[in-house]
């Protein structure tokens, strides 16, 4: 880790210098097909490994809501994972203060065999908060999460929806300093989202720090006050949202017609079969 001055330091919330993350693609299956379309088709270096992240650098202080935009394998997951310290990165730095609750680690750690109540108490261990604390604030996390009487029911008879909701409700809970939220406001019905945003809005408006991937531009527009845009790892463009949304929607239109263009040439020399989809 770097170091850098402290009074740069002070305002910061997140500070993140030439961060870059490589994965492995022999350590990892699940991606096996698709990494290997994708060297034969765009990164084509035959190498082992690849850089999910490159170069990342930005800063975000208190009161601040990032968003994270880009196309799907971009590497906002990963820069989430680097900010709640689930990836170390491959180089650079990145430092966040203050207590950070996301989503993603929240979810990763439930424990499939104990109930909802009994994983909001676990995960208030694990953010440290104390027993006591935490109970007192069960009531309100349950009525958040507004899954009825599942809240007794071991985890792993939920759906993935009544899991983001608990998950929501926990990690939008603890007034954390620094909220990580991974696409969670596609999350649930028309009503869930509505309040979901609201949570959102009043953990910014209390000068905490927001991070958030979304592919809801509306909400980067109307409720972030930055963005960076995201592709193949690298930041291609940061600032203002309306901005950073119309060079990414510029983008994807582009992307759309290149697509059709390598269909159309696929299959007029007879590999269509193997085109990707649209
Ligand atoms: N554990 C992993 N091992 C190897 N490659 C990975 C791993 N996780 C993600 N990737 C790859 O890294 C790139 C960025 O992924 P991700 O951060 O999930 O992107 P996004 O969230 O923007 O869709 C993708 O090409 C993805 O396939
Ligand atoms: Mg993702």
């Amino acid at each position: 880790m770097t170091s850098t001055p402290a009074t740069a330091d002070s305002q910061a919330a997140i500070e993140a210098v030439d961060l870059g993350v490589r994965y492995n693609l022999r350590l990892t299956r699940k991606n096996t097909v698709r990494q290997s379309f994708r060297s034969l088709t765009t990164r084509g270096d035959g190498k082992k490994d690849f850089w999910a992240l490159k170069d990342v650098s930005f800063r975000i202080v208190h009161g601040e809501s990032l968003a994270v935009i880009g196309p799907n394998g971009a590497g906002k997951s990963t820069l989430l994972q680097v900010l709640a310290g689930i990836i170390v990165p491959s180089e650079g730095s990145v430092e966040v203060r203050g207590q950070v609750s996301s989503l993603l680690t929240l979810g990763a750690g439930f424990d499939q065999e104990l109930t909802g109540r009994q994983n909001v108490l676990l995960a208030g261990a694990f953010l440290g908060i104390d027993r006591g604390e935490m109970r007192r604030r069960l009531d309100g996390i349950i009525e958040f999460a507004d899954i009825g009487q599942f809240i007794d029911v071991p985890i792993k008879t939920y759906s993935s929806g009544m899991r983001a909701r608990l998950g929501f409700a926990i990690a939008t809970s603890v007034d954390p300093d620094v909220l990580l939220l991974d696409e969670v406001l596609a999350t649930g019905d028309q009503v869930f989202r509505e309040k979901s945003k609201q949570r959102v809005l009043a953990i910014a408006a209390a000068a905490k720090a927001v991070v958030l991937v979304t592919h809801d531009m509306h909400w980067v527009t109307e409720f972030c006050n930055r963005a960076i845009l995201l592709e193949k790892g690298r930041v291609v463009a940061e600032g203002d949202p309306a901005e950073v949304v119309a060079i990414h929607q510029a983008h994807s239109e582009r992307a759309r017609i290149e697509r059709a263009a390598a269909i159309a040439a696929a299959q007029a020399s007879g590999l269509g079969a193997i085109a990707p989809r649209l």
